[in-house]
């Protein structure tokens, strides 16, 4: 390999583990995978970074939901995230995990060097907080004006809380926004940033103690420090900053490459980090677009995500790598179809690439014993086969300056269809009848093993292992691709070339788009029978003297915080019932309501109130905990009213 250019240090978010991964995921690692090959083929040192953002309390909520501890779901998680990426042959120089001591440590020390700077404060959060879920919410986070979680009411609150004195920064953060165009690309969400900066920055709140899934603030230990203070270190933090900075030096800067609904985190909240710790900015943050399903993003909790397991599975990791690259408009959003898929695969894949090689490998096995020839015959036709094939690497460079995959690809594809085009024009099959035409036949057969051999070279950033596959049927699979050979025309001669299966398969697209369909049904849910009481006959339950009865009011009990008191009408008589429900409802919402009551209960003295009869509530278990969500609400004929 050359003499390195200089370092190249690149960048994905990183994941929460909350689930799997889907295909957006897929895809922004997929360019960033494709950026890092490619420099490395250029002779740049490069890193390539990504990993998980495992803290916070939506994962320590799923934790809970699964029955057991955070790190034992996260681990579970990223373990198959790992698998992915292996399957997929993502080149990451690191994995940074959150959860890891080397990050948790330096997170801190970031953490203490901005508090020592003054750019750190403790303060009130205040909020609007759901006291059963523990959660403060913002207004638009809420639903109906209720707890999103739990659709309970909210209510006021404050919580002491340490803030990052953003707005210091405002002035140098809109000055870079200025001076560097090519800090942040797209340009369409440079515009929104500075306006946003414009209106003015509000502190941001940087610790919480509503939950302990988190780093803790190395001065307050009830506090842990806010998410996305961990995570975006993650960029420095795994280079060994501050304590060990030798890769850190060689390095940083470098880009991160995240999804447009993060780009105010990188662009803004980041940069001003970085400012508070007097490290230089990242070089360039760009923010690609969201692949679309039915025209909203694809997202774990809508449920509507496409599994890039599944299409790995049928079409190959190549295939699928591709199809993102190739289709997709960098920082634009696109929607994705399983029918746009297959197409792709169909024609630029099975038809375009697979064909050029399985019939230039037959040839020269059919013409010329399997080796290559010598060029001995040119003609003008192929001067211009030349001088797209050796002129292409240039193509490619300058659409991947811009993160132009698509571009880059569609450079390549400009060859490859050029060289089937040749085939036609040549008709080689001619050429063999006639054995003075053999010098011709070998030119021919010469220059489309010189054009499949510079494609090769090409698409490794790309799809690295159909390189390989071609380059062994090409007989080249002693030598790795070298970038600068896709700008030379002569190395194939005497090579020994050797048919090999089809590298793309045609694909029945209307076979497969019913089948990936069927594959997308969900699945059923499963019928579990629920863990109850003993069995009961229909005598025990007989002895029960069900009625209905109106909620008159509903009060507080004078001693026990858990407890309501009722007055309640059934027929023609008022009684009372105590209940514990006090977690669950407000009296004033209870109030006219109509439940069934257990008439006949035994009375009894619940904390010295009395109580006569029980009011039937449905008890929700959902995950083993139990909720009481439902009241039993019943209509005048004594029907239960879902
Ligand atoms: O935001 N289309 O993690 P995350 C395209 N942990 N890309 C998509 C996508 C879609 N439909 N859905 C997700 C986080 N992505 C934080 C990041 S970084 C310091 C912390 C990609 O699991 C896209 O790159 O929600 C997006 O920015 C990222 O996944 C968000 O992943
Ligand atoms: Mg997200």
């Amino acid at each position: 390999m050359s003499e390195s250019k200089g370092t190249y240090y690149i960048t994905t978010p990183i994941y929460y583990p909350s689930d799997n991964l889907h295909i957006g995921h897929t895809y922004c690692t997929v360019m960033a995978d494709a950026m890092a090959r490619f420099k490395r083929a250029l002779g740049y040192d490069v890193r390539f970074l990504t990993g998980t953002d495992e803290h916070g309390q939506k994962i320590q909520q799923k934790a809970e939901e699964a029955g057991v501890t955070p790190k034992q779901y996260v681990d579970k998680v990223v373990a198959g995230i790992k698998d992915l990426w292996a399957t997929m042959e993502i080149s990451y120089d690191d994995f940074i995990r959150t959860t890891e001591e080397r990050h948790v440590k330096r997170v801190q020390d970031i953490f203490m060097k901005m508090y020592k700077k003054g750019d750190i404060y403790k303060g009130e959060y205040e909020g609007l907080y759901c006291t059963p879920c523990e959660s403060f919410w913002t207004e638009s986070q809420l639903v109906d004006g209720k707890c999103p979680d739990c659709g309970r009411p909210v209510e006021k609150a404050k919580e002491e809380a340490y803030f990052f004195q953003i707005s210091k920064y405002a002035d140098r953060l809109l000055k870079n926004f200025k001076e560097n165009p090519q800090f942040l690309e797209p340009e369409s969400r440079r515009n929104e940033m500075i306006a946003f900066i414009e209106q003015g920055l509000d502190d941001l709140c940087i610790s919480r103690t509503s939950f302990d899934w988190g780093i803790p603030v190395p001065i307050d230990d009830k506090h842990v420090i806010y998410v996305w203070l961990d995570a975006l270190s993650n960029y420095i933090t795994a280079l060994g900053y501050p304590d060990d900075p030798e890769l850190y030096k060689k390095y940083w800067p470098g880009i991160n490459l995240v999804g447009k609904e993060i780009v105010r985190f990188h662009s803004i909240i980041w940069p001003a980090m970085l400012m508070s710790i007097e490290e230089p900015l990242p070089k360039q943050v760009l923010g690609h677009g969201w692949l679309l399903i039915d025209g909203g993003k694809m997202s774990k909790s809508k449920g509507n995500v496409v599994d890039p397991v599944v299409l790995i599975d049928r079409y190959g990791v190549d295939a699928l790598k591709y199809f993102l690259l190739r289709e997709y408009t960098f920082g634009q959003d696109g929607v994705f179809t399983n029918e746009v898929l297959l197409k792709r695969l169909n024609y630029d894949l099975a038809n375009d690439l697979g064909n050029l090689v399985s019939r230039t490998v037959a040839m020269i096995e059919k013409y010329n014993g399997g080796i290559v020839p010598d060029a001995a015959a040119a003609e003008p036709v192929d001067d211009e086969l030349k001088e797209i094939a050796v002129n292409a690497a240039a193509n490619v460079e300058k659409e991947m300056d811009e993160f132009k995959f698509n571009m880059a690809l569609e450079a390549i594809w400009v060859l490859v269809r050029r060289a089937n085009k040749y085939i036609d024009e040549t008709t080689p099959w001619i050429l063999a009848k006639e054995e003075a035409s053999k010098p011709r036949l070998d030119t021919v057969l010469h220059n489309l093993a010189e054009s499949i051999r510079i494609i090769s070279v090409l698409i490794s950033p790309f799809m690295p292992a159909t390189a390989q596959k071609i380059r062994k049927q090409m007989g080249l699979w002693y030598a790795d691709p070298e970038w600068d050979d896709a700008k030379v025309f002569e190395m194939m001669k005497g090579e020994q070339v050797k048919k090999g299966d089809p590298i793309f398969p045609r694909l029945d697209i209307d076979k497969e788009l019913e089948e990936l369909e069927a594959l997308n049904k969900p699945a059923e849910e499963p019928n579990i029978p629920l863990a109850l009481k003993d069995e009961i006959v229909y005598d025990d339950f007989d002895k029960l003297d069900l009625r209905v009865a109106t909620i008159l009011s509903c009060e507080k009990h004078p001693n026990a915080d858990k407890l309501l008191v009722f007055q309640v009408k059934m027929g023609t008589e008022r009684r009372q019932i105590v209940s514990g429900v006090a977690a669950y409802y407000k009296p004033e919402d209870l109030v006219g309501k109509k439940v069934v009551v257990v008439a006949n209960l035994a009375p009894r003295k619940l904390r010295g109130v009395e109580s006569k009869g029980m009011i039937l509530f449905a008890d929700n278990v959902v995950n083993g905990k139990s909720r009481y969500e439902y009241i039993t609400t019943v209509a005048e004929d004594g029907n239960p009213v879902m």
